[in-house]
């Protein structure tokens, strides 16, 4: 490995999340298919997508499907955690022909940049506009060499060195374990095949992983900088009727209920029941559940809305969506809680799950935090709360943006999230490299 990849102590963690949010964006993937189940190409995309989960990646994977017809160099990438997960990572090392030539070092070499996905989509998810609205295409053209992660369970990383998918073993994780497992084996394999720490993108839980790492010392010394779009580590202010709904229902131990340790997979008949159980509550619409779950979007290309139905939602384990509930409900982020003191103290050592503590990212790493006005999933209040923990934070380490009229989808399918966001992300990486 290069002597610039070797990073310092690492500890272990277990993490915990909020529930609401991956609940929500379930319910919200699953109403967007609801409202336009009367395509029948929107139909087809979903029988194709089952088609392919069941092949595993014989489809061709995400480079073959989304990056190759638009010119760019891709490379499909293999990395196994140490839990034995076989996850798919893209690589466009390039830009088109002649763009970002240069490299940002002025002729040095690309740096590596990794995006992280959100809960129930994968990689696909910053892939489906045109190459000019898209985050990894404009950094690779930037001079940016980038790699897109695809979280375990979800189409293409959908193998594990000896347990099946179809087990009940596969699916025994939560988001803690991506935070310990998945997380450094990813940048670890960026950084011995580039000789360079990577700068970290993550949107909604792919925040909440890369903070929750943070928080525990994790992974800062292995990333220049990371930028934090529609950052969560708080969701005790969901607003809308249906994060209302879903708190008093404690949904995630309901979703318990149903499904056990399992795969939670929204294409699943079980999902559907239960979506359309949540759309008989009083108000809530089930036709406009983007918006109430997303907040009111602002720059959406309803093109790249169907294009985003064609290929996600995407499996998660049921247990992580246990575990977003719990945060949801207790107002404070921990790791995941067994609920049984005896189970806790087992796994912990201690009766009640151990909480994240934002306060304790390292103050010297650099931060770029970009939150919208009208996210309800990632609620301004809640991103206050977080940034308040970070107050202690050195004030050149850390660039705070906040777009009034940005929703949570805005932030990675937005057809203006280049002039709004990335124009500033790419910036802010150039500062820290
Ligand atoms: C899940 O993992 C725990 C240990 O973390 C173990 O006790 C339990 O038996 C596992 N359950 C399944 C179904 O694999
Ligand atoms: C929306 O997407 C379509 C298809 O990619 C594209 O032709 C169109 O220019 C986009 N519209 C905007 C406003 O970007
Ligand atoms: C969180 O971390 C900060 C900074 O290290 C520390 O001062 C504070 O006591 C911690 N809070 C808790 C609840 O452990």
């Amino acid at each position: 490995m290069s002597p610039a990849c070797h990073g310092g102590r690492r500890l272990s963690l277990s993490a915990a999340t909020t529930a609401s949010v991956a609940v929500a964006v379930v319910l919200l993937l699953l109403s967007l298919r609801h409202a336009a189940g009367s395509r029948v190409v929107l139909d087809h995309g979903a029988e194709l997508r089952r088609r392919d989960i069941a092949t595993g990646a014989a489809a061709g994977g995400a480079c073959a499907t989304a990056v190759a017809p638009f010119g760019y160099a891709c490379e499909e990438h293999e990395v196994t955690t140490q839990d034995g997960y076989i996850l798919s990572l893209q690589r466009i090392p390039r830009g088109r022909a002649g763009a970002g030539a240069a490299g940002v070092a002025g002729g040095g070499a690309r740096q590596p940049v990794l995006l992280q996905h959100g809960v129930l989509v994968d990689g696909m998810t910053w892939l489906l506009g045109s190459p000019e609205e898209s985050l990894p295409y404009i950094l690779a053209d930037r001079g940016f060499d980038v790699w897109i992660a695809n979280n375990r369970g979800t189409r293409w990383s959908r193998r594990h060195v000896s347990l099946d998918p179809s087990s009940r073993s596969y699916w025994n994780w939560s988001w803690d374990d991506i935070v310990v497992n998945d997380m450094p084996a990813i940048v670890d394999y960026i950084c011995s095949h580039t000789g360079q720490k990577p700068h970290y993108v993550g949107h909604s839980m792919g925040t909440l992983v890369a903070l929750a790492a943070f928080s525990e010392g994790r992974m800062v010394d292995k990333l220049k900088s990371a930028a934090l779009l529609s950052p969560v580590a708080y969701l005790s202010h969901i607003t809308t009727p249906i994060g209302i709904v879903l708190a008093k229902a404690f949904v995630g131990e309901l979703i318990s209920n149903l499904f056990g340790i399992a795969e939670f997979n929204p294409a699943s008949p079980q999902v559907s029941n239960l979506v359309r159980s949540f759309c008989r509550n009083p108000g809530i619409n089930c036709y406009d559940l983007l918006t109430s779950f997303t907040g009111k979007n602002y720059c959406l290309n309803n093109s790249a809305v169907d294009v985003f139905l064609k290929y996600e939602p995407q499996p998660t384990s049921t247990k992580t969506l246990v575990h977003l509930a719990q945060t949801v409900r207790d107002g404070v982020l921990t790791k995941y809680d067994y609920v049984r003191p005896d189970v806790n103290v087992a796994k912990y050592g201690q009766a009640d799950p151990p909480a994240y503590n934002m306060s304790a990212i390292p103050a010297w790493f650099p931060l770029f935090l970009s939150s919208g006005g009208r996210d309800s999933l990632s609620d301004p209040a809640d991103v206050g709360l977080l940034l308040d923990d970070l107050r202690g934070h050195a004030g050149d380490r850390l660039a705070v943006q906040y777009l009034q009229q940005f929703a949570h989808a805005d932030f990675v399918i937005g057809v203006c999230a280049k002039d709004y966001v990335y124009n500033d992300v790419i910036s802010f990486f150039h500062r820290f490299r």
